[in-house]
């Protein structure tokens, strides 16, 4: 028996959402862009001291806003924390975008901007990064001249690990007239480069940042939007009263008090990143410069053989064969050990750039 339900239009036009990968537990998971160190021994211990009468009331915001503001250096009203960077995402759809208006991003990049779009009935102009994956600035501009609702540009780019500098940034914000800037920093921490100092400058520049990724709290979802306090008032009036639950607070106050781990890590990554690029060199494969905790690479037409079999050894990569064209992944810097072997498996198999598939 069918339901006749009223399903909106945008949604029955959607493809089927496919999940994230489940089953990734146990693997090497160089997949997901995740610190794969995991979080600080200071998040653990603050979740653990956490009361039963804490976590049998809501959650109250106020403390730990003022605490997280700080870390990014703006006030409480400048702060909107959200559950997950995703959320952070959502919101201006919910905010500034009706069914039929457009938004612009930048392919290829991160799939929610689209995702996001597609629920809520929204026209996607999609520019594409260069063959050097190099950012589309006259392009966009451009775009700005028709007034789309809001421009997403993710900085660095998740996949292409493209970075562009705030003297670029600055001239999309002054491009645009009637468009909501969203510069989604969720790998800030790793490129060193923010707008956040400029939200005084620019009503419409919203920052977006996560702590999934250096902070290493991915599974307890908390993102946020940084802005001046009268463009995210309009934010705020989109959200929901209880978006971010006690435990993602506790975990990330806890966090940013341990700064010193956050900044060990990125060193780590960096690192780690340096060390593996020169060994992709070594077996041929071309790589794209990334200012995040992930590297872009071309295999050439024998990676995707090579991915399939990784998979089959408990090593996951993020094939982007797809869209990018045979060979290309997209791989999370782990570990040195969770690299090393990375790289002894690549050798074990056989692999070479240059052999015929
Ligand atoms: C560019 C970018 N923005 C936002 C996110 C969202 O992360 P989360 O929802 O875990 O905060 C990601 C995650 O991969 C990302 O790559």
């Amino acid at each position: 028996m069918t339901a006749q339900l009223p399903v909106r239009k945008a949604i029955l036009e959607r493809r089927t959402y496919e999940a994230p990968a489940e089953g990734r537990e146990g693997k090497v998971r160089l997949d997901f862009n995740e610190n794969t160190a995991g979080c600080s021994a200071a998040v653990t211990r603050a979740l653990r001291e956490m009361s039963q009468k804490q976590l049998a009331m809501y959650p109250e915001y106020e403390q730990s806003t003022a605490r997280l503001a700080r870390y990014f250096d703006v006030s409480r009203e400048e702060l909107l924390l959200t559950n997950g960077g995703d959320d952070a995402l959502r919101v201006f759809f919910d905010a500034f975008v009706d069914p039929g208006s457009s938004i612009i991003i930048c392919e290829p990049t991160f799939p929610m901007y689209r995702y996001y779009a597609e629920i809520a009935g929204a026209r996607v102009e999609a520019l594409r990064y260069g063959s050097e994956m190099e950012f589309p600035l006259g392009g966009i501009l451009g775009e700005l001249e028709k007034e789309p609702r809001v421009l997403f540009i993710a900085n660095p780019n998740n996949p292409t690990g493209t970075l562009l500098q705030v003297d670029a940034l600055e001239k999309v914000l002054r491009a645009a007239r009637r468009t909501a800037i969203v510069i989604d920093e969720a790998y800030a921490e790793f490129s060193g480069v923010t707008m956040v100092p400029d939200i005084g400058k620019y009503p419409h520049l919203f920052v977006a940042r996560t702590f999934s990724k250096a902070a290493g709290l991915a599974a307890l979802r908390l993102g946020a939007v940084i802005a001046c306090t009268e463009s995210l008032s309009y934010l705020r009036r989109a959200m929901p009263p209880f978006p971010v639950n006690r435990a993602a607070l506790v975990a990330a106050e806890a966090a940013v008090r341990d700064r010193a781990a956050i900044r060990r890590h990125v060193r780590d990554i960096r690192r780690v990143a340096k060390w593996f690029t020169e060994q992709l060199h070594c077996l041929g494969v071309k790589t794209f410069a990334s200012a995040g905790n992930f590297l872009l690479a071309n295999f050439g037409p024998n990676g995707p053989q090579l991915f399939q079999q990784l998979e089959r050894e408990g090593i996951l990569l993020r094939d982007r064969s797809k869209d990018l064209g045979a060979g290309f992944v997209r791989i999370t810097i782990g570990t040195q050990a969770e690299m090393t072997l990375l790289v002894k498996k690549i050798r074990q198999l056989g692999f070479s750039a240059n052999r015929r598939p």
